[in-house]
Parts: structure tokens; C-alpha cells; sequence
């Protein structure tokens, strides 16, 4: 069974949390990126159950999260001068940085890598919860692997009642796309994974910063970041991602793609040219669009239609993020022309 609490302040939730975690059980809280699905992050047995609820690939990592500064002494080592500036500019919030893992971290945790990803959230309750156990907690976003990131309680009571001990409810995720992953290579940051932290934020405190290839194509083989491998925030139907510059030419190119059985999610510009229309908020509002669009891909799925024409945004800031999760939404079906 799973017991679903709307949190509030109290130790009474806390102890019962707290007892859960200790006892190697799953538990869902709240991020301000997306919801996680936690466990104790120093037990093997725990971590596995992550893995089993999920369906996730074990050669795809977990990120640790950490509440405090002092739980990165057991966990990681040989910090360097650029990681620790990364470290003190973004920390907490919406960002993961990889750093050189001790054995205290399982193997299953970091699929036998050397490294492991640390995320200090900026989130009261994921906060609250990890320092009031003590203890580094491991945990993905809460979807099913290859469906999208789960954002909204009622999303993740579907997929996870009764696969997770506990379901901390905290209200819709803020930020809605999961953290900004990086890791220093060669003295350079790399961002592995693009979010709310953009390339310009990182290039302000270091003065450089690259990209990795893969963002926006599918990875094979030996890559930085395993996740890029994969199938990755898909709803049921097949998905078609169309962008152009110019709204004129990009009405077009829905008009020309979409059939009787299409939903559309797009810009609220958009909203009165067609009819099964889903809205993620203002053309330029990329804050909003991150913010819904995981929680709407499952709402076009629900509907009976047989093709979602999800509409693109400029790959540019936030943009980059969003661009990156629809492009593998869409399996790579992204149409420019
Ligand atoms: O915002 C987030 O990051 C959310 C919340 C819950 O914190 N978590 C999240 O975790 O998105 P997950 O497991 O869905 O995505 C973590 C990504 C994966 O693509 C994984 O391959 C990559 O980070 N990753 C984890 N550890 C890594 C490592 N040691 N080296 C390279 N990539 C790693
Ligand atoms: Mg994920």
C-alpha cells in the first residue's frame, strides 16, 4: 500500500519518512525541477527497488541529493577549484554537477562509473526531508523509464500507487523539466543534460562552457551522460515536433502534417487557428512552457487521437532544455521545413 501525504511541517511526517528511507522503502517527493523517486542513496538493496519501480536500464545512473554541504565529504573526493565554483554558484537548485565518487556509493547507484552525479535541491520539502534523515538520497525522476517526467500528483499516483511506500504530494513541480546536467572535462564544464541553469549562466561564473554533441541527436555507444541512450519522456501516441521562425510557414507545416485524429500542443498565439488544441502558454513564456509540457504530453496521450504535433521553440536559453526533451519525445520525428 501506498500512503499518500499532502505535506506539512510536522515531525509526525518527518519521523514517518525518515523511518521509510532508513528502512531501504521508495519514496516520491517533490523538486522544484520534477518529483523524484528516492531511496537511500548508501544502500545497495534500496537503490535496486528504484531500478525495479522504474523499469530502468541499470547501465543508466542515479543522481544523489544532498541537503547540506558536509554529506559531500563521504560521498565524493578530489573536488577541483572549477567544480567547487560550480558548486558555490549553483547550488542549490535546478543543477547536477558529476563529480569523483568514494566507495560509500554502490555500484547499482552509479552503474559502475566513477563518478556520480550530486544534486543539492532548492526545494523546502525535498530539503527538509533529506536533512531531517541524514542520510544522501538517490533518486530519478518519478515516471516510468521512457515515459515523460512526472510533475503532477495525479500522473504519478497513476503509474506508482503501490510500487512506492510514500508519495509526498507538494503541489505541481515548478521548473517542470529536470536539472541541468554538467561535468567537468578538461577543465571545461560540459553540459551533458541542458535545464533552467543555461549555457550563458555557466559561462558567466567560469567563462567557458561547451555542450555535448548528443544534445539534440540520439547518443549510441560509449557516451558522457547513459541517459542520452535511451527512449525518454514519450507519451503512447507517435509525436511529430515542427518548428520554424516565421508563425506563417510553421501554421503551414502543421496544417500539412496533421490528420482528423491529431492533437496539437502549442503556443497560446496558436490557440484559435486549430480545433484539438492543447496551449503551453506564451510563445516567449519559457519558464511556463517547461513548466507544462510534460504534464500536457500525458494529457493529449489520454485523449483517442492517433498523432501529437507538438510545436517547437528557439533553441536558445531555456529553449535549449526544452528543445532537447521534445526532440526525444518525438524519437527524433522533428520537422524545420
Ligand atoms: O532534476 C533532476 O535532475 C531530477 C530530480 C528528481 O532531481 N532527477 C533526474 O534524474 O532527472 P534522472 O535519473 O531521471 O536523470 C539523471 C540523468 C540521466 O540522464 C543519467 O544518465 C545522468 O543524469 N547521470 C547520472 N549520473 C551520471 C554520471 N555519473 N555520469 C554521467 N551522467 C550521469
Ligand atoms: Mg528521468
Amino acid at each position: 500500500m501506498t500512503k499518500i501525504i499532502y505535506y506539512k511541517n510536522k515531525t509526525k511526517y518527518l519521523d514517518l519518512i525518515k523511518n521509510n528511507l532508513l528502512n531501504n522503502n521508495l519514496v516520491i517527493f517533490p523538486t522544484e525541477t520534477v518529483y523524484g523517486i528516492g531511496a537511500n542513496a548508501l544502500s545497495k538493496e534500496a537503490v535496486n527497488k528504484i531500478f525495479k519501480a522504474k523499469g530502468r536500464q541499470t547501465d543508466n545512473p542515479l543522481i544523489v541529493h544532498i541537503s547540506n554541504f558536509d554529506m559531500l565529504k563521504n560521498i565524493t573526493t578530489d573536488i577541483n577549484e572549477i567544480e567547487q565554483k560550480l558548486i558555490d554558484a549553483f547550488m542549490p537548485g535546478p543543477f547536477t554537477l558529476i563529480l569523483k565518487k568514494t566507495n560509500k556509493i554502490p555500484t547499482n547507484v552509479s552503474a559502475n562509473l566513477d563518478t556520480v552525479g550530486i544534486r543539492f535541491p532548492d526545494n523546502e520539502i525535498a530539503r527538509k526531508i533529506i536533512e531531517y534523515t541524514n542520510i544522501p538520497i538517490a533518486a530519478p525522476s518519478a515516471n516510468i523509464s521512457s515515459k515523460p517526467s512526472g510533475t503532477n500528483i495525479k500522473d504519478i499516483k497513476k503509474e506508482f500507487k503501490n510500487k512506492v511506500n510514500i508519495i509526498v504530494d507538494g503541489g505541481p513541480s515548478k521548473i517542470g523539466i529536470e536539472s541541468t546536467v554538467v561535468k567537468v572535462i578538461d577543465d571545461i564544464p560540459t553540459i551533458l543534460r541542458p535545464g533552467k541553469i543555461t549555457p550563458e549562466d555557466i559561462k558567466e561564473v567560469i567563462g567557458i562552457v561547451k555542450i555535448d554533441d548528443n544534445i539534440y541527436k540520439k547518443a549510441t555507444g560509449i557516451v558522457a551522460s547513459p541517459g542520452m541512450k535511451y527512449k525518454h519522456y514519450a507519451p503512447d501516441a507517435k509525436c511529430i515536433l515542427i518548428y520554424n521562425e516565421d508563425n506563417n510557414k510553421l501554421i503551414k507545416l502543421i496544417d500539412k502534417h496533421k490528420n482528423k485524429k491529431t492533437i496539437i500542443i502549442g503556443c497560446e498565439e496558436n490557440k484559435k487557428i486549430f480545433k484539438n488544441y492543447l496551449s503551453y502558454g506564451n510563445k516567449n513564456n519559457l519558464d511556463k512552457i517547461s513548466h507544462n509540457i510534460f504534464h500536457l504530453l500525458r494529457k493529449a496521450d489520454k485523449k483517442n487521437i492517433d498523432l501529437i504535433i507538438i510545436e517547437g521553440v528557439k533553441k536558445e536559453g531555456l529553449g535549449i532544455a526544452i528543445m532537447n526533451r521534445l526532440i526525444r519525445t518525438c524519437n527524433y520525428n522533428y520537422i524545420e521545413k
